[in-house]
């Protein structure tokens, strides 16, 4: 469904209620009934983080997965963070969370073409979405992250590891950039900046030379957009509607950004 021009808001209103089925055009979240199983999630406490050795290298992967570019060196090679991406530390319900990951791998990548390690595929993140450079399999870094997906992963929390893996499902559209421009400029630039960061730089760019390289998953237009409909805007999340999130992600990927080091493609 392609909506043209721009659009009167009811002709908006009306498209988000056919893709949705009959959710109103009143409800705060029109575009996304998925985002309601998040509100019973709750998050992994890290005050349940064990004490010890053990829980030290869990913290340790904790801190690495909040705040990475000053965490990770020399791994990290732009300004994103592994939690930029993976929302709430790696424990939000359709914001890619952590819960159970560790129990899926090693698991085939068809990135790769073939089976990958857990490791493999935090490197994988490393050299895509960080533009940086795979962290060896017994480096601190690696480790650390390791230990923190494994606690996540742990039994206790095995409910939720069915929940909300990866960023959800999202009909196949063709994006409009131009569209989606405008409805950066509306709703996302307040935010992340006309320019993709925003002065003072308290978001990480969106792109340009500290973003993800032209390698990374969110520069697949389908990907970043189902990360969107469920996540952003960051404040009001769930009122994009589908054609919405696949306009502003054809937008944000036609910007200029890091190319993917083909040194790496085997990642
Ligand atoms: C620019 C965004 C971005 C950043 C930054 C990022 N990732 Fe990812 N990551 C992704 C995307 C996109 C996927 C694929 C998710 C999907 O398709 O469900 C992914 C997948 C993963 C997976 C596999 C998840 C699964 O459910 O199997 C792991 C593990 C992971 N990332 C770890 C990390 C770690 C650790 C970091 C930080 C070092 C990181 N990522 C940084 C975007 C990012
Ligand atoms: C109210 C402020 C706000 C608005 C509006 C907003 N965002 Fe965000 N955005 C955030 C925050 C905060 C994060 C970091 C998430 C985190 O760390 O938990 C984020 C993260 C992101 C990310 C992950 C990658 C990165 O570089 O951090 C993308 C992509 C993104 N936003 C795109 C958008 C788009 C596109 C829009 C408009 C549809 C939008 N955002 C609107 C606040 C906002």
């Amino acid at each position: 469904m392609r909506i043209s021009g721009r659009g009167s808001k009811t002709a908006v209103c009306f498209a988000a209620l056919l893709l949705m089925f009959g959710e109103g055009c009143s409800r705060s979240s029109p575009g996304v009934a998925a985002t309601k199983s998040s509100a019973a999630q709750t998050t992994a406490d890290p005050l349940e983080i064990p004490a010890g050795a053990e829980g030290a290298l869990i913290w340790r992967g904790k801190v690495i997965f909040d705040h990475t570019p000053d965490q990770a060196k020399p791994w990290a090679g732009n300004a994103l963070s592994c939690s930029d991406c993976h929302l709430k530390s790696g424990t939000q319900a359709f914001g890619s969370p952590m819960y159970g990951a560790a129990k899926d791998y090693p698991s085939f990548s068809g990135r790769a073409g073939r089976v990958i390690t857990l490791p493999e595929r935090l490197q994988e993140c490393f050299v895509r979405s960080e533009n940086g450079q795979p962290p060896p399999e017994d480096s601190e870094a690696s480790k650390a992250l390791v230990a923190y997906i494994d606690w996540l992963s742990r039994d206790a929390l095995k409910d939720r590891a069915a929940t909300g893996r990866g960023y959800g499902d999202m009909p196949v559209l063709a994006g409009n950039a131009h569209r989606g421009l405008l409805l950066y400029a509306a709703k996302c630039a307040g935010c992340h900046g006309r320019e993709g960061v925003p002065n003072p730089p308290t978001l990480s760019p969106l792109w340009g030379p500290q973003s993800w390289n032209d390698g990374a998953g969110m520069n697949i237009p389908a990907v970043l957009a189902k990360f969107l409909l469920r996540n952003m805007p960051a404040d009001k999340p769930g009122t994009l509607s589908p054609q919405d999130a696949m306009d502003v992600a054809a937008w944000v990927d036609s910007r200029p950004r890091p190319k993917f080091n083909q040194a790496y493609r085997n990642y």
